[in-house]
């Protein structure tokens, strides 16, 4: 591995800090920082995201109401109320703390094998495909969830300890008997929305450039595509959205919120998820059959889709700053760079024209990567193994302390700090990590200068 070393000259080499697109960033920090709508948008669609917003926000009931039916149809079976409940600000949730904490803002997959290589997980036949804690009134929820931590000190080569903390799931109270040794998990935290329009308008040819499957170019990262299923066109689709690329688009990345986290039925998922043996769920979900139509009307749907592609990326700051400047330079040159791609660009965008021609500069080839057995969930998700995440967005990341209180990284946020978040990564990018392990602390320094830049 080549041994980077601050040097002054570094200083002088112009290294353009990347100017973000003034139409799609917000100039704002704070608790806001992930909840301004694109500067560009017009006014229809501004007037569109205000009212996905409040339904984004809304705590949904479980009704029947007669005074707003538009917004019950909570459960039978739930995680939370309402969206913002785990996408607090639009940020990233947190993860239990211990034992005696529960999951208020993470999720746990499920699923048993036999779904097939490419295949979408087969769901657990008792629980499902996602772990729901709560029930409504006369339906059992599924139990209680949470994280039992264990502790490992790694070390920098300077010998300076870093704590890295893993998580052990425990799931208790199980409300429809055991989960059976065959059982697969999945922890997963909610990620911050910001820019998710412009990355769902980068066309698929680009992904698929910057896919390297076979390692073609033999710089140890591969990178591919997951392939999902598209419910709306009824193909197959490259997915972008999820930890594993497993949805193909926000609407029905969304759509799969209401009906997997909020148990609300709407246009594209139109089914209650209850399995055979969950008897008072399908008794509660014939009920709510009885009424016309899914609970979420496609308007809803619509406005909600609307709100998640227009929140605005906060700019970057201290892009002057030469030690950022180093920084940005470092992230390319040992390899960040191959998987956190600075720069895309969006193609045609008829959803929400605003998006459209843009270069932007997420951090993110949202490509399936082997992250190594330490991040691995075990869990296959279509073309995705157990062991591979897509690359995450790394746009506005230097402002999560100041929109999440307790702000942690990685899938299951087992990171307290964005250094031990690099000694995670493994696998394809054990040669970035092992770079960011050895260097001199000044660089290491810059590194994360770069990062909070961001
Ligand atoms: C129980 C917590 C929880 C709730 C409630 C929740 N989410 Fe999420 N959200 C997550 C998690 C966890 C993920 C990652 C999912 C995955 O990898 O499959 C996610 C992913 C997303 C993404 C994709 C982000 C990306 O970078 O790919 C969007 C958009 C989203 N949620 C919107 C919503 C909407 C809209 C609602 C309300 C209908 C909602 N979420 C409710 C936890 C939650
Ligand atoms: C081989 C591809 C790859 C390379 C190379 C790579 N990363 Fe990552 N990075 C990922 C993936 C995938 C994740 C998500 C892993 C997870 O959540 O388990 C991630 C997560 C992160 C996170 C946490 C983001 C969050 O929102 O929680 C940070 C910070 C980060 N990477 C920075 C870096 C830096 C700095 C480098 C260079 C030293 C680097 N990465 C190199 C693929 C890569």
């Amino acid at each position: 591995m080549r041994r980077i070393v601050l040097l002054a000259a570094a200083l002088s080499v112009a290294a353009m800090p990347l100017r973000a697109d003034e139409a799609v960033t917000a100039p704002v920090q704070g608790r806001d920082a992930f909840s301004r709508p694109l500067p560009a948008l017009d006014p229809v669609h501004r007037a569109a995201f205000h009212a996905g917003r409040s339904l984004f926000q809304q705590v949904w009931t479980v009704g029947p109401s007669e005074v707003r039916p538009d917004l019950d149809g909570l459960g039978p079976l739930f995680n939370r109320q309402s969206c913002v409940a785990c996408h607090a600000k639009n940020g990233r949730g947190e993860p239990p703390e211990g034992e005696s904490d529960s999951m208020r803002s993470t999720l746990v997959r499920l699923s048993v094998p036999g779904g097939g290589a490419g295949a979408a997980p087969r769901p657990h036949p008792v629980y499902g495909d996602q772990f729901n804690p709560d029930g409504i009134p006369g339906v059992p929820g599924e139990g209680r969830a949470t994280l039992v931590w264990s502790e490992r000190i790694d070390r920098l080569a300077d010998g300076t300890p870093v704590a890295l903390r893993r998580p052990d799931l425990r799931l208790g109270n199980l409300g429809y008997g055991p989960l059976g040794p065959e059982v697969m998990t999945s922890v997963r935290m909610a990620p911050p929305l910001v820019g998710l329009g412009l990355l769902e308008a980068v066309p698929e040819a680009d992904l698929l450039a910057l896919a390297d499957p076979d390692d073609r170019d033999g710089d140890g990262v591969r990178g591919r595509v997951n392939l999902v299923w598209d419910a709306a066109r009824g193909a197959f689709a490259i997915g972008r959205f999820g930890l594993k690329a497993n949805q193909p688009s926000l609407r029905q990345q969304n759509a799969g919120a209401f009906d997997g986290d909020l148990g609300l039925t709407s246009p594209l998922f139109p089914q209650h998820g209850c399995t055979a043996v969950q008897t008072a769920c399908r008794a509660a979900a014939g009920e709510d059959a009885g009424e016309a139509g899914p609970e979420l009307s496609d308007e809803q749907l619509d406005l909600v889709t609307l709100y998640t592609r227009a929140l605005a990326v906060p700019a970057r700051r201290n892009t002057d700053d030469p030690l950022v400047r180093v920084g940005e330079e470092l992230f390319a040159a040992i390899g960040c760079a191959a998987c956190h791609a600075p720069a895309l660009r969006t193609g045609p965008s008829p959803a929400l024209p605003e998006l459209a021609g843009r270069t932007i500069h997420p951090y993110t080839d949202l490509l399936l990567h082997d992250m190594g057995e330490g991040l691995a969930d075990g869990l296959p998700d279509f073309q995705a193994t157990g062991g591979q995440w897509r690359t995450p967005p790394l746009w506005g990341l230097g402002l999560t302390a100041a929109v999440t209180d307790r702000p942690t990284y990685l899938h299951d946020g087992r990171a307290h700090s964005l250094l031990e978040a690099i000694l995670w990564h493994s696998g394809e990018a054990e040669p970035a990590r092992e770079a960011v392990r050895r260097m001199p602390s000044l660089n290491r320094e810059a590194l994360l200068a770069f990062l909070d830049s961001l």
